[in-house]
């Protein structure tokens, strides 16, 4: 379980105030090395499929609204040991918790508003990478 990637999304809150070079020098100061980047805008049903784990969960028709609001950075990050390095790079979910230097201590407002998504397992990276990515968009 210590996989060479990991996916990320720089969301929209933070794609909409300006975030996204500041979070991609975090990133790359952070030794990750970008291997796939996009932006996209999430149709509802994109949405809800990328989450249906959450499903049933109080905060998932927020999450999903929020998610499609508007554009996202989506990206593939390398790193040895990525998954476990990156989330220790953007800190705890509630940006209340994140430890200062973080990614998202550094530009989340709130839970929703979290500023960065990263993989929780190397299996969900592959999934999420797979998910927004087709193999002649991605670097190894
Ligand atoms: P992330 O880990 O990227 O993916 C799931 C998201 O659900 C999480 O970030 C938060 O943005 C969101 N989330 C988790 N818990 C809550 C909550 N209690 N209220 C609102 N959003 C939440």
């Amino acid at each position: 379980m210590n996989g060479k990637y990991t996916f990320s999304i720089i969301k929209p809150n933070a794609v909409r105030t300006g975030k996204t070079g500041p979070i991609l020098s975090m990133m790359n100061e952070g030794g990750f090395e970008i291997t796939a980047i996009k932006m996209v805008q999430m149709t509802l049903l994109q949405a809800e499929t990328f989450y249906e784990v959450h499903k049933g969960k109080p905060f998932y028709d927020e999450l999903v609204e929020f998610m499609t609001s508007g554009p996202v950075v989506v990206l593939i990050l390398k790193h040895e040991n990525a998954v476990e390095e990156f989330r220790r790079l953007i800190g705890a979910t509630d940006p209340n918790k994140a430890e200062p230097g973080t990614i998202r201590k550094t530009f989340a407002v709130s839970v929703k508003m979290n500023a960065v998504h990263g993989s929780d397992s190397d299996e969900n990276a592959v999934r999420e990478s797979n998910f927004f990515f087709s193999d002649i968009e991605r670097f190894r």
